[in-house]
Order: C-alpha cells, then sequence, then structure tokens
C-alpha cells in the first residue's frame, strides 16, 4: 500500500492523502518530473475548442490555477466537456506533467481520455454566481458563502496566513511566548464603555451565570501585563469585540488584536523602535513571497469603479513598490503636539478639515489620513498624546505636562492601525489617575493595581488592528474583505 502511494504520488509537499494541491506542483516545477497525478479542484474557467479543451483549476493554495489539457478525440468527449461548468468540483486522475516553458503557466497538465480521468464530485446549479465576468467587491461581500473562490479574495485570506506565521517567527525567534489571554472579562480595558456584554440563554440565569457582569474582552491588554511580568515578554493574536456604532470601512465589532507586552522597556523609543522593526520584517518576508502572495486578478472596489481602476500590473506594481518602500525607508516619528501644529497649519492656510484640531483633542480619521498620506505620504508614529485623550494605564510624562508615554502608528489610506504605551507603574499615580476617571470603586481591578507592588517592572506594550494591516497591505482599504465573516455595527448575524 505504501510503495503505491508512492507511486502515484511522488510529490511530498502538501500530500496527506492521494491527492495533491496545485501549491505543491507549483513547488515541483525545475524539479523532478513524475508520470501519473491525481489532483482535485474547482473549474476556474473552461475553454472548448475543435480538438482540445482547456481545464483551469484552482483549489485555493495558489495564486495559480491549474491548466488541464484535454484532447477531444470523441464525440463522447466533447459532450462529457460540454456539460462541464465553472464552479464544479473536480477529482482528476492520471494526469501527465508537460512543461510550457514558453507560457504563462510553466507546465500543464495533460490527460488522454476525460471520461476515464475526470470525475465531477460537486455540481453547481444553472445560475452560479462566480462566472467569468468582471465582478465587484460590493457584489462578492453579497455572497458570504463563495466569495473566497475568487482569485482576489483567496489571496488575500493566504496574505493574512502567512502575515500571523512570519509574526509567530519573529516572535519565537526573539524569545516571545504566545500566550492565550480569556475573551470573557469583567473588566473595560480602554475605558470607553463599548462593550459586549455576554449572557446565557435561561432567562433565569441571564445575568447571573459569573455572579457579576462579564463581557466580551476589547482588549488583552491587562491580562497580558500580568504574564508579561512573569514571561518577560509575550503575545497574542486574539479576537477583541468593541459595539462602537462606527459603520466605517476601518471599524468591526469583532476583530482581531495582535498584542505584545513586554518588560525592561524604559522610552516609548524602545517601543516604536521594535515596532519599526517588527513590522520590517514581516513584510520584507511578503516581498520575498510576492509572487505567490499577489492575486492574479483584482476585482474593483467599487460598483461604478471599473473603468478607473488601474490595470492589474499597475496595481500590482503599486503594491510592491509599497511594500519596499515600508522595508526601505525610515518610518517618521513626531509627537502629539508636533501632528497639532501642523495640522492647524495647513487646516488655516490650503485645508479645511471637518473637525478643528485643537490640542487636548483625540486627532480625527480625516487628520490621521493626512498626516501620513499626504505630509509624510509614509508611516508616522505619533507619540505623547494629552492624558485626558487616552486610557488610564499610559504612563504619565514628567513633560511635556500632563501628557503620556504613548504613540499611534499611523498609515496612509488606513490611519492608525497600532496604539501602544508604556504602562503606568507608579502605584500612587495609578491610584489617583483611576480615582480621577470613577474606576475601580468597588476594587474590581485591585488585582491591577497590585501588580505594581508585587516584583514590579517598567513595561509597555501595543495592539496591531490586524485586519486593518492586512488591508493596507493589500490596498484594499475596507477592512470587511480582511477577515472572512464582518461583523459590523449595521450587519445583522445570519450565520
Ligand atoms: O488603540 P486601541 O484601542 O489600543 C488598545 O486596545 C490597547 N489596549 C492595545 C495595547 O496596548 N495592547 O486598539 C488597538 C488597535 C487600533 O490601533 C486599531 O488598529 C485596532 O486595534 N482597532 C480596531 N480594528 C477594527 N475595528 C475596530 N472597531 C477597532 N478598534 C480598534
Ligand atoms: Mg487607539
Amino acid at each position: 500500500m505504501q510503495g503505491m502511494f508512492r507511486a502515484c504520488c511522488p510529490i511530498k509537499s502538501g500530500r496527506f492523502y492521494s491527492s495533491l494541491t496545485v501549491k505543491s506542483l507549483y513547488e515541483q516545477v525545475h524539479r523532478a518530473r513524475h508520470d501519473s497525478i491525481s489532483i482535485h479542484g474547482w473549474i476556474k474557467s473552461i475553454r472548448i475548442l475543435k480538438r482540445v479543451a482547456f481545464l483551469d483549476l484552482q483549489d485555493g493554495t495558489s495564486v495559480n490555477p491549474l491548466r488541464i489539457v484535454v484532447p477531444l478525440t470523441t464525440t463522447d468527449d466533447a459532450q462529457f466537456l460540454k456539460n462541464l461548468k465553472t464552479g464544479q468540483t473536480l477529482s482528476v486522475s492520471n494526469a501527465v506533467w508537460q512543461d510550457t516553458p514558453n507560457r504563462e503557466q510553466p507546465f500543464e497538465l495533460q490527460i488522454k481520455r476525460p471520461i476515464d480521468s475526470i470525475q465531477l464530485i460537486g455540481p453547481v446549479s444553472e445560475n452560479y454566481p462566480l462566472q467569468k465576468k468582471f465582478q465587484t467587491l460590493p457584489y462578492l461581500r453579497t455572497l458570504p458563502t463563495l466569495k473566497y473562490r475568487t482569485s482576489y479574495l483567496s489571496a488575500i485570506l493566504r496574505l493574512r496566513s502567512f502575515v500571523e506565521l512570519q509574526f509567530m517567527l519573529y516572535f519565537q525567534k526573539n524569545h516571545f511566548t504566545k500566550v492565550s489571554p480569556p475573551i470573557l472579562t469583567s473588566n473595560d480595558c480602554e475605558g470607553a464603555g463599548e462593550l459586549f456584554q455576554v449572557s446565557t440563554n435561561q432567562s433565569s440565569t441571564a445575568s447571573s451565570y459569573f455572579g457579576k457582569p462579564t463581557y466580551l474582552t476589547v482588549s488583552t491588554q491587562l491580562h497580558l501585563e500580568i504574564l508579561a511580568l512573569s514571561l518577560s515578554r509575550c503575545w497574542t493574536l486574539s479576537p477583541c469585540f468593541r459595539a462602537e456604532r462606527s459603520d466605517t470601512p476601518r471599524h468591526l465589532s469583532e476583530f482581531w488584536m495582535l498584542e505584545v507586552e513586554m518588560c525592561f522597556v524604559n522610552s516609548i523609543q524602545e517601543l516604536t523602535s521594535f515596532v519599526e522593526t517588527t513590522m520590517k520584517h514581516v513584510i520584507n518576508a511578503c516581498v520575498d513571497n510576492q509572487e505567490e502572495l499577489l492575486p492574479k486578478q483584482f476585482v474593483s472596489l467599487q460598483e461604478d469603479e471599473a473603468s478607473s481602476r488601474p490595470s492589474l500590473d499597475q496595481e500590482k506594481q503599486q503594491i510592491k513598490s509599497r511594500w519596499q518602500s515600508l522595508v526601505n525607508e525610515e518610518w517618521q516619528t513626531i509627537t502629539y503636539t508636533q501632528a497639532i501644529e501642523i495640522l492647524k497649519k495647513h487646516h488655516n492656510q490650503d485645508l479645511h478639515f471637518q473637525y478643528e484640531p485643537e490640542w487636548g483633542q483625540p486627532l480625527q480619521t480625516e487628520h490621521e489620513k493626512f498626516l501620513a498620506g499626504e505630509y509624510f505620504k509614509s508611516p508616522v508614529f505619533v507619540t505623547d498624546y494629552p492624558r485626558v485623550c487616552k486610557a488610564f494605564y499610559m504612563k504619565q510624562n514628567s513633560t511635556p505636562n500632563d501628557t503620556v508615554a504613548c504613540f499611534d502608528l499611523l498609515v496612509p489610506g488606513m490611519g492608525e492601525i497600532i496604539g501602544g504605551s508604556l504602562r503606568e507603574d507608579d502605584y500612587d499615580k495609578l491610584c489617583k489617575e483611576m480615582k480621577e476617571r470613577g474606576m475601580n470603586e468597588s476594587g474590581e481591578l485591585d488585582w491591577y493595581l497590585s501588580l505594581r507592588k508585587e516584583g514590579s517592572a517598567p513595561h509597555g506594550g501595543f495592539g496591531l488592528g490586524f485586519e486593518r494591516f492586512i488591508s493596507y497591505l493589500y490596498g484594499n482599504h475596507n477592512i470587511r474583505d480582511a477577515i472572512p465573516f464582518h461583523r459590523t455595527s449595521t450587519g445583522s448575524i445570519n450565520f
């Protein structure tokens, strides 16, 4: 049995059972060949000529489709091929490798008799919606069960998976421990009151399952602080939930946050330099794998954008050069106070923001987009925000007065993708700040305060909105496409 298995599937990578993946076949280009290949996938397109048919198969493992060349020697063969439709699931066996060095695809598979080698294992209905015609993202978003069969959207999920892995490898190499903090919590880490409360479906116990109000976490930071004070360096990638009423392309009710917490950092510059190095490492890995990560087809972002969208080549080129300059160029850093000065100057001279920039007020998305996208045209760290604009746990600066040691990373087209800070480790200052904000009135955060008394250490960390980062990399600024099943303030959850 083992021998037979080897004989019909000599390729090792991607082989767990008798079928190969399309990706594993592409990995074999320029390597040893094999005689009899079995593969599964969905029909991407089919073109029938007089004596031959070209079947393009995709299986979601690669941006590259697999070309299968089918000779049409009998009328039965021709009829069999004519009955095949885009979207159907096929099992193909006894296919033979053929090098095609001068074509776009470096090889194709050839089969002798379609009736013997092709088995239809999943039919489609007459009105299967993913036909070859031009598709727009708003249309694809109406097809949540099918949209990831498109080259454009499956590529974003593979990019996300790849980026996750790169972070993991980088953190592991730098002695961070991946931890799994809880989703259910009794605290509101950010203090913004945008919480989903959890209850059971049994009305008698609805509010009392845990004996007190319990929420879905908005950030795992407070738990990570406990763990960092044991492990020195830890990180997680966890779902976070915010009951914000923001129906924008940058907001989700359920999103994933990559959070890092590390001890023995003493300045915000140490943190921002760690962030820049880490992000550049991950983006560099994307550059090294760009041909396998970027899709073969782009779709229109808007219903009416079809004509104004750059060509496929231009679009790909733009992404590649953005990735390259993100790696090559030094990212900018300014203080919040400097940011307000720049914004005020432009507000008075050549621009008119909807919200007037004012020291002591949070930066609005329009301000963030201007700073990163138009002023610096690069990622920019904005540091040292006013204390009142930020959460209770941030370390207070001695100068400038009434600011905290924090940063936001802003990127062109998206605005904020990371928020981070040093954490206040002075027990008295933290108590005072919490009291001023009306927090911890019944001692619910005493455990957090106690960390400052039991083997405390200077520490800090940050949270990266994972969908925002993936969307930014991919050049699609609607983060709803960077998560398979988006939950937003305006959409009901149907499955
Ligand atoms: O700036 P935020 O609120 O920071 C925190 O939660 C810190 N406790 C993180 C930390 O220091 N460990 O959120 C961090 C990032 C934002 O910069 C943004 O990218 C993303 O999370 N984010 C959202 N992404 C999608 N939808 C939302 N509703 C988001 N809210 C925040
Ligand atoms: Mg923030």
